[in-house]
């Protein structure tokens, strides 16, 4: 059987919800992030988390190599900052100069503004197509909300900085 269109698939993807996220990554010399709906708990026992970043993103090209990545809940009141790491590219601004950040693990940027968030070592990459899938061991977590979260049906108004 040949395999179905982007566009044959749509209609089967189109209107599902789940929550995105912004992940962050520092190579040491850059910082960045985006922000994600291709994320999802992978494994209970051990915990793991995959996280797929478009290799047309500069935070993709930021974590290449980096031990760490950080990965934030956004709470349902924050869609400024979903447009903001969503629809900014960090190739033509710098997104964390506008936000209070501290560095994690590796100085990977933590958010001050999004409490929830877990930090992952990154335990291998997998090219998916036109994403690269990192699988993600946690190693520290701060949740200090368990506030709504954001979806992408939430976010569905945002226009891509980088188009995948
Ligand atoms: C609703 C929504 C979901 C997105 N999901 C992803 C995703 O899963 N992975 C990804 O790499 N980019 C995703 N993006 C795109 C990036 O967040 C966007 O292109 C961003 O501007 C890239 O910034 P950067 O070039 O600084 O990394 C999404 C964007 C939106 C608006």
């Amino acid at each position: 059987m040949r395999a179905l269109t982007t566009e044959e698939f749509d209609p089967f993807i189109e209107g599902l919800d789940y929550p995105v996220f912004v992940v962050t990554a520092s190579s040491g010399e850059e910082a960045d992030g985006c922000l994600v709906g291709f994320a999802t708990q992978a494994s209970i026992d051990p915990p793991r988390l995959l996280v797929c970043l478009s290799v047309a993103n500069r935070t993709f090209r930021v974590a290449q190599g980096t031990e760490f990545l950080a990965v934030h809940v956004l709470a349902a009141d924050q869609h400024g900052l979903a447009e903001h790491f969503g629809g900014e590219t960090g190739d033509e601004v710098d997104k964390l100069a506008g936000v209070p950040w501290h560095p994690g693990p590796d100085g990977v940027p933590l958010l001050d503004d999004l409490p929830r968030y877990v930090v992952g070592r990154v335990l291998s990459r997998t090219p998916f197509g036109d994403h690269v899938g990192h699988l993600l061991e946690p190693v520290s977590e701060s949740v200090d909300s368990s506030e709504q979260a954001l979806t992408l049906q939430d976010a569905d108004d945002i226009t891509a900085g980088h188009p995948a």
